[in-house]
């Protein structure tokens, strides 16, 4: 079939909305039409090159974060019928590998084909360019398509009436922040907790400290709007840069410093890594989830500190969470009233804005956007 899809062509150029070739699912893949795709800053370190050697080289398809409804499935995918709404997770979550079996699911084996970008399945391509090139898929998904092709491990099964444009943020940016917070830092109830980057990973960081019960929550962010919106996630300190925070930190902390620091900036930086190693207190543990780029091979953190106050630097990939269980418990918290995702969308595009979405982006002018499809 053809559908329309944002192809990276070549990198640092902007993304090309073009009809494609999509075929139809081989063997455990599922043919989901999107019904929106949120817009992280990772397709954006696709452009640049920050993300090269781990995401496929172009001409590949972009986006990671969707929800949609199935169309048609593959031999073998017992679990889902056409009509069936399902949440993309980044990372596949296969169930059998060793990772799965352990309850991490978010280091599945099946990740090993993120570079390629082709189905997991055979290793081969379903989405063409019209001028005959196979196509990469960001994360195995490719979600800023109309339809793509994904693996069944890629999927989960939510309920039908919960809506589809706040869904997907589930697909990348709520679990993985909110998770940064509470499975990798493993907020408690009375600990500091300081948050560098307020923007679509950042502020699910903030609700999911002040869900673990933090006593002061800092966003740490240069740009006033987003300071602003990190308050309505639950912000009780705000400061526009590290060493601001640093200087206010006797203050917010009883002179503690913060148990836990989560580093959500755009572009992850060894140097600003090292200057929020300082927030943290004795046995701090700071989680790093934001993205370094891949050339980047050094981070400047004290080795005398980190032996002589216990403190911890740990990665987190996807909020170090379990998509089958995560998603659709923080979608029961969101009809609950106790998840916020309706102050993430900032602001809906259509396809063919996607530049437009990623402008404001590098602005700093949303917490989120969100590609709506017909
Ligand atoms: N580990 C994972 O599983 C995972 C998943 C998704 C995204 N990410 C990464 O997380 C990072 C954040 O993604 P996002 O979608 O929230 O991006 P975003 O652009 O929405 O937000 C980044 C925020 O960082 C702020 N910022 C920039 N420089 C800063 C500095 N020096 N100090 C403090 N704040 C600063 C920006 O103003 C912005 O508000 C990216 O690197 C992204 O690739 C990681
Ligand atoms: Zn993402
Ligand atoms: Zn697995």
């Amino acid at each position: 079939m053809r559908t329309r899809a944002a192809v990276l062509r070549e990198r640092n150029t902007p993304w090309s909305v073009e009809e494609i070739e999509l075929d139809p699912p081989k063997a455990g893949e599922v043919l989901v039409k999107l019904a929106a795709s949120g817009l992280c800053h990772s397709d954006e370190h696709v452009v640049t090159g920050d993300l090269a050697g781990v995401t496929p080289e172009p001409p590949m398809v972009g986006g990671h974060e969707g929800a949609g409804v199935v169309v048609e499935v593959g031999d073998g995918v017992g679990w889902l019928s056409p009509g069936d709404h399902v949440v993309f997770g980044f990372v596949p979550a296969c169930g059998r590998c060793e990772w799965c079996t352990i309850g991490r699911s978010n280091l599945c084996n099946n990740g090993a084909a993120f570079p390629t970008g082709r189905q997991i399945g055979d290793g081969t391509a379903r989405h063409h360019t019209l001028d005959g090139h196979d196509l990469g898929l960001m994360c195995l998904l490719g979600t800023f398509a109309e339809h793509t092709v994904v693996n069944e491990s890629s999927c989960v099964k939510i309920e039908q009436n919960w809506p589809l444009e706040k869904a997907c943020l589930m697909g990348c940016g709520v679990v993985t922040g909110w998770g940064s917070a509470v499975y990798a830092a493993g907020v408690k109830p009375g600990e500091y907790v300081a948050v560098v980057g307020a923007g679509g990973i950042g502020v699910n960081a903030i609700q999911g400290a002040r869900h673990a019960g933090a006593r002061a929550i800092a966003a740490i962010d240069p740009v006033e709007f987003k300071r602003d919106k990190a308050k309505v996630f639950g912000a009780t300190h705000t400061y526009a840069s590290i060493g601001a925070a640093l200087e206010g930190m006797g203050d917010a902390t009883w002179g503690r410093g913060y148990d836990k620091v989560i580093m959500t900036m755009g572009v992850g930086d060894g140097q600003a890594l090292g200057e929020a190693f300082w927030l943290g207190g004795k046995a701090a543990k700071i989680v790093v989830t934001n993205i370094h780029p891949t050339a980047e091979q050094s981070i400047q953190i004290s080795g005398a500190m980190l032996t002589l106050l216990e403190k911890q630097v740990i990665g987190s990939l996807f909020g170090s969470g379990n998509i089958r269980r995560d998603i659709p418990r923080l979608m029961e918290l969101y009809t609950q009233g106790q998840l916020d995702l309706d102050d993430l969308i900032t602001k809906t595009y259509t396809l063919d804005e996607v530049n437009d979405g990623y402008e404001a982006m590098r602005n700093g002018e949303k917490i989120r956007g969100v590609i709506l499809f017909d």
